[in-house]
């Protein structure tokens, strides 16, 4: 009797529609393009993806991490995976068991896949993108995914106030929402995705928008079970013309009162230090402030119990002050809790200056914090200040004698650099 020849197995990478929030951070990490999206999905080319993991870390939702067991020659096709609601079962053969199994080389990735589940344990794993893979060593431990698209949960507008001039084009609101008596855990960092209501032109409801929160852990308001976005209302699309944004504009004429469909929380790496004397080194643009507001009132509120004794460096970019979401009361910090340092590029009469520019005039300072294991750093905004960002941290390291990337190395292992930018 012929031995039957082994069947070759296939653990198949795939995004699962049913947590993901299209946020696009897989397809814009992948580094050999095996990731793509229609309106529907994101999808992974089995034949182009070799598992090298960049994605997983940095999305937010997890969905992105899911191997599913499948014969070699009949891996799901990106047609199959585009017109998925869930991900499928394991393939009927494999789950009975009856072939013998030839497993391709994923350990790896199986590895690393379960313990990015957390967010931790990666250590000595070598990191792609300019951020570290995993959290700060002393983080919080986050909660993920609790509410989904299948089961979101009702949150009801309590505030929704202007944080940029009136006179400006820049409508970006502080919104505030209320969990009543539903459990919603949430670490300074973290994100939620929103679901607007309505359908496509396909028909097909919205996808979830996601949003940094502005508030730390114990609330916008301290003990009530709240928490507070910072959204900015789209008006024009990436090229200027006119775009009116879905759910940007849905939240900004929330009322109070309404409510509001919520999933997550989301994010598993881009937390604070938790212990005392950590030193936190924020830089950000616009929106991008919402978790360096949520970092900077969690410090405050344990420095008033003396639990928070670190330092606060601030580089806050925007067009004008007037343009700057927060400004009011980010002025009425002291001066001696955290060092702000605004980067204004279209103020009258002002030279143009960016994030990047006021970090290296700092570059003395920076360098001090940097050398320094208890310092973490954050960047959150536009994507374009990225590469200026790490020019400018590099300075300061080169400045201070030091080879930027043996420091940007140990940061990144050390899960000390956090970069969400958008
Ligand atoms: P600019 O005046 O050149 O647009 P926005 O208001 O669009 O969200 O931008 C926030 C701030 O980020 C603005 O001051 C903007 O300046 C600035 N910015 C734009 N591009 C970059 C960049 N590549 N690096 C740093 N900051 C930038």
């Amino acid at each position: 009797m012929n031995a039957l020849a082994p069947a070759k197995i296939l653990k198949q990478h795939l995004i699962d529609p049913e947590i993901c929030i299209r946020c696009n951070t897989c397809e814009e990490t992948c580094p050999v393009d095996a990731i793509s999206h229609d309106s529907n999905n994101y999808v992974v080319d089995a034949s182009i993806c070799n598992h090298c993991m960049a994605c997983v870390p940095p999305c937010p939702t997890g969905a992105i991490d899911n191997w599913i067991k499948v014969l070699a020659d009949k891996a799901y096709p990106l047609e199959d995976q585009f017109a998925w609601e869930a991900l499928p079962a394991e393939q009927a053969d494999i789950d009975a068991g009856t072939n013998e199994e030839t497993i391709e080389d994923t350990s790896a990735a199986a590895d690393e896949s379960a313990s990015s589940q957390d967010g931790f344990g990666l250590d000595g794993v070598p990191s792609t993108g300019a951020g570290s893979r995993i959290a700060p060593k002393s983080a919080a431990h986050p909660y993920v995914n609790l509410y989904t698209h299948k089961n979101p949960v009702t949150a009801t507008v309590v505030g929704n106030y202007r944080v940029t001039g009136d006179a400006t084009d820049s409508d970006i609101r502080h919104i505030v929402l209320d969990f009543a008596s539903t459990s919603f855990p949430i670490l300074e960092g973290q994100s939620i995705g929103i679901l607007p209501p309505g359908a496509d032109s396909s028909g097909r409801p919205y996808h979830a928008r996601q949003y940094s929160i502005a508030s730390p852990r114990d609330g916008e308001r301290p003990r009530y079970n709240n928490l507070s976005i910072t959204v900015k209302r789209v008006t024009n699309d990436y090229d200027g013309n006119p775009a009116q944004g879905i759910c940007s504009n849905y939240l900004c004429d929330l009322k109070k009162n309404d409510t509001v469909q919520v999933i997550g929380p989301f994010g598993n790496t881009f937390l604070m230090p938790n212990h005392a004397d950590a030193n936190i080194i924020m830089i950000c643009t616009g929106t991008g402030s919402a978790p360096m507001r949520a970092m900077t009132e969690r410090c405050r509120r344990l420095s008033k119990e003396m639990a928070f004794t670190g330092r606060l460096m601030l580089f806050f970019g925007a067009r004008t002050q007037r343009e700057l979401p927060y400004f009011g009361p980010l002025m009425s910090l002291p001066q001696n809790f955290i060092d702000i340092n605004l980067a204004l590029s279209r103020e009258h009469g002002r030279p143009k200056r960016y994030v990047q520019d006021l970090i290296k005039e700092r570059a003395d300072d920076v360098f001090s914090l940097l050398e320094s294991d208890n310092t973490c750093i954050y960047v959150c905004g536009l994507k374009g200040m990225e590469e200026g960002v790490l020019e400018a941290l590099e300075h300061a390291a080169r400045q201070g004698g030091k080879s930027w990337p043996e420091v940007h190395a140990r940061l990144k292992t050390q899960g000390r650099l956090h970069v969400e930018t958008y």
